[in-house]
């Protein structure tokens, strides 16, 4: 049993990895921005820590006599005073350097599937000067680069299944031709809580992906076949979708689409989920298994 401290827990995919670190026997602290919105957290018997990843002091002190950091905080699209640079990189430096200066044992660290140097993405661009600082700071790190990401709360697949709504047609941007390799939440939850204490794990970097690769084209295939609805697609020239994104950027507080996603789609997000696989001893699932439990 390990003390684990763990940011973004309100999150979607922070919920999952809650579910296993208790179930792994890990004793858990969130540290949260607001805790009344995090009252169903402490329900779930977890304490809760009120900080925020861009004050360090309350990282700290939250980390302090902790053993492990759980550190899934990120965005993806971004807000005034919450930009790509604070809360990929300035947050993760924050949260490594807290660990580290605690003492801790480990830092477990949530990155994205696509992150390199000189990425085409800013989300990407500032995932890797996280990860850089995650690898420099002389704590023993595990880092996860997982692809989309699917599970019920998901925003990505649950937004596709909504364009079925049109019983006209369905929108792909561009040719459409990139993949994907959907891994299922609950999946990437296992891999995490056995990150905290497995000794193979220790200073690795793990791709995280589900067992099937899918154009945009072939996902809504697969949607559309599970809520038996049959709809034409109609291919929107990325001429037209980058000027659309300028504007929702522009005029909405939550753009359904940014420029930076239109970077991120037109390249593949695929990876190779086998050495997970062997050091987690996990079996990942199909997309199409988990539809139902949640798209209808
Ligand atoms: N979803 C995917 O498909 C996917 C794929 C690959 C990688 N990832 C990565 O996985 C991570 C989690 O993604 P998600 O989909 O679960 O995101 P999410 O649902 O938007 O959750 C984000 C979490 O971060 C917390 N947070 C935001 N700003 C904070 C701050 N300043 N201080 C403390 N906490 C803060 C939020 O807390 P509040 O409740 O206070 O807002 C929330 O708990 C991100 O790093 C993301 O880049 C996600």
């Amino acid at each position: 049993m390990k003390k684990v401290l763990i940011t973004g827990a309100t999150g979607f995919v922070g919920g999952y990895v809650v579910d296993e670190l208790l179930k792994a026997g890990h004793e858990v602290t969130a540290l949260v921005r607001n805790p009344k919105k995090a009252a169903a957290l402490e329900r779930s018997g977890i304490a809760l820590a009120q900080g925020d990843v861009l004050d360090p002091a309350s990282i700290e002190s939250a980390a302090s006599g902790r053993d492990v950091l759980v550190h899934l905080v990120g965005i993806i699209r971004e807000k005034p005073g919450a930009g790509f640079e604070q809360m990929h990189h300035q947050a993760t430096v924050n949260a490594v350097r807290a660990a580290a200066a605690c003492g801790m044992e480990r830092f477990v660290h949530m990155s994205a599937l696509g992150t390199r140097p000189h990425a085409r993405s800013r989300y990407h661009q500032t995932k890797w000067k996280g990860e850089e600082a995650v690898r420099a700071a002389g704590i023993p790190f595990v880092i996860f680069r997982p692809s989309v990401i699917f599970g019920p709360g998901d925003e990505f697949i649950s937004m596709l299944a909504d364009f079925f709504k049109n019983p006209l047609f369905v929108p792909v941007i561009g040719a459409g031709k990139a993949k994907l390799q959907p891994v299922y939440a609950g999946d990437v939850a296992r891999c995490f809580a056995a990150a905290v204490d497995n000794p193979d794990a220790a200073n690795r970097i793990f791709e995280l992906a589900g067992p099937a690769r899918y154009t945009m084209p072939q996902l809504l295939d697969v949607i559309g076949e599970h809520l038996g609805r049959r709809r034409a697609k109609l291919h929107m020239p990325e001429a037209l979708a980058k000027p659309m994104a300028r504007a929702m950027e522009k005029l909405l507080p939550d753009p359904p689409l940014t420029t930076d996603q239109l970077t991120m789609i037109r390249e593949d997000n695929t990876g190779d989920p086998a050495p997970a696989a062997e050091v987690f001893q996990m079996d990942f699932v199909r997309l199409e298994s988990i539809l139902p439990e949640y798209i209808n």
